[in-house]
């Protein structure tokens, strides 16, 4: 009975992450949205210096920004270099929302 409970929560687990079910946690209680909350921090933020043909990662679009989301993430709590370069850091309940946005798929919405 106890093994059997165990697979069923397994299962349940693995089936929940193959569905990309986006994860409702308690530090994020709504679904991040890509297009209204993040895009803007990236483009008041990084755009001026991440664009094409300027400093590497460019940050100004969903495909770009997805894809050097961890690294982003990374940076604005200062790994490897704090950014935005110079600082301030952002404030925390800005960078919550990067990182709620991550953990819930980095939905394109
Ligand atoms: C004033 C220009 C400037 C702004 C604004 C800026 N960056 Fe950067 N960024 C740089 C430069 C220059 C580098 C490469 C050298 C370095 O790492 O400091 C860099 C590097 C990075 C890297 C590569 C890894 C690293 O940290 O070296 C990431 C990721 C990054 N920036 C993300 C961001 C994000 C996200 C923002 C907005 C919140 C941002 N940057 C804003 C200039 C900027």
């Amino acid at each position: 009975m106890k093994y059997l409970f165990i697979s069923v929560l397994a299962l349940s687990i693995v089936s929940c992450a193959k569905d990309k079910v986006p994860v409702v946690a308690a530090d994020c209680p709504t679904t991040v949205s890509f297009n209204a909350e993040v895009l803007p921090i990236f483009q008041d933020n990084c755009v001026s210096c991440h664009s094409a043909g300027n400093t590497q990662p460019t940050l100004e679009d969903y495909a770009t920004i997805s894809a050097n989301a961890d690294a982003s993430l990374a940076s604005l709590h200062g790994t490897p270099s704090l950014m935005p370069q110079g600082g301030p850091a952002l404030p925390d309940s800005v960078i919550q929302k990067v990182s709620c946005w991550i953990n819930q798929g980095k939905l394109n919405n």
